[in-house]
């Protein structure tokens, strides 16, 4: 039996498979590379010395999905596949909506008729909007600040409707807090098209020489330094959740929700001493305006994570920059 892994080229994506990979399962790989690389899906495959077959299609197309299901012999599915970038989803939500739900629609309905009941789905702890407490626990109140976050609670929906018709089915949807760093090894990690969005990954390029400086989004937020608090959770716990949240669904039906997260919050200037005391290096940063859209701070409740999947991060903020660092130095141009 094989784990079908949609978006499996992308960044957590790669590194979920390699995870599912190394605890003896077989993955095949469906990603139509819009933002994942092939280079990263064979890199998996040869750090685990198994093989990881690549499907190039897009989720929306049904009868790609089925054949894949069908030739592969799939009991489960790990759904990544989709589009995540906040501001592009604010300026063209209708490309948001098609991918992240139609996507997951053509998925689902393969799924359903091919009678595979076990799909774990990768969520954003973006579904909460603005905190309302803290940590955010699985049952904060849900609300979407941008397209982007509309899209994941929708499929979050769509997946308990399913559960709910169908008894068989199981699904866990891991709402993921703020995923960084690499595999340790410095063949897989993130690498983002154009200018990064993301803290990490522009941290990352401003201490290899590519940008000048961080502009630190806020200095004057309600947090300890003024800079904005996250969870950071490095993406190779956050691989092994996936592998944990599918033994899950084998044993359980119906739906779920689990949060992803370490459960402590980092500032930004945190996270740039973290990073410099880990690898040496400095990160010339300077002040900016605050960012529109952002919170002062995030963390999550990880109670259920270990109660119900056995789950808990493991690797610290260390491991996370040196690791993060590691790929970055290897692969300058990222993938290529
Ligand atoms: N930040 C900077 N400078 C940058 C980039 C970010 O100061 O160049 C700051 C932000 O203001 C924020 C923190 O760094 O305080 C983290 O920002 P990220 O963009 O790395 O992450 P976010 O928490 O904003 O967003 C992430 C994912 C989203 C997801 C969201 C909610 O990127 O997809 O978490 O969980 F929706």
């Amino acid at each position: 039996m094989t784990t079908l892994v949609t978006g499996g080229a992308g960044f957590v994506g790669s590194h979920t498979c390699a995870a599912l990979l190394a605890t003896g399962r077989d993955v095949v790989c469906l990603d139509d590379l819009s933002n994942g690389s092939a280079v990263a899906v064979a890199r998996a495959a040869a750090l685990t010395g198994r093989p990881l077959p690549l499907v190039r299609a897009d989720v929306r197309d049904r009868a790609a999905v089925a054949r894949a299901l069908r030739d592969h012999d799939v009991d489960a599915v790990v759904h990544f596949a989709a589009r995540k970038a906040v501001a592009e989803s604010v300026a063209a939500p209708a490309g948001y909506w098609s991918t992240n739900v139609g996507g997951s629609i053509a998925l689902v309905e393969a799924c359903l008729e091919a009678g595979v009941h076990r799909l774990v789905f990768s969520s954003s702890a973006t579904v909460y909007g603005r905190p309302a407490h803290l940590p955010l626990d699985e049952d904060h109140p849900l609300s979407a600040v941008n397209p982007y976050g509309a899209t994941k609670i929708a499929t979050e929906q769509l997946l308990r409707d399913v559960c709910a018709a169908e008894p068989r089915f199981s699904a866990v949807a891991l709402r993921y807090f703020n995923p960084i760093g690499a595999h340790p090894s410095g063949r897989l990690g993130e690498d983002p098209a154009g200018v990064p969005d993301n803290l990490f990954p522009y941290l990352l390029q401003v201490a290899v020489g590519r940008r000048e400086a961080l502009s630190v989004f806020g200095t004057d937020w309600p947090t300890d330094d003024g800079t904005g608090v996250r969870d950071y959770v490095h993406v190779v716990d956050l691989a092994e959740g996936h592998a944990r949240a599918l033994d899950h669904t084998a044993a359980t039906p119906g739906f779920v929700a689990v949060n992803l997260g370490t459960g402590r919050g980092t500032s930004v200037l945190q996270l740039v001493a973290a990073f410099e005391r880990a690898t040496g290096v400095g990160v010339p940063w300077r002040p900016a305006p605050r960012r529109e859209g952002d919170v002062a701070a995030c963390w999550a409740a990880v109670a259920r994570a270990e109660r119900l999947l056995g789950w808990r991060a493991a690797r610290d903020l260390d491991a996370m920059c040196a690791d993060g660092w590691r790929w970055q130095q290897a692969n300058p141009a990222g993938y290529g």
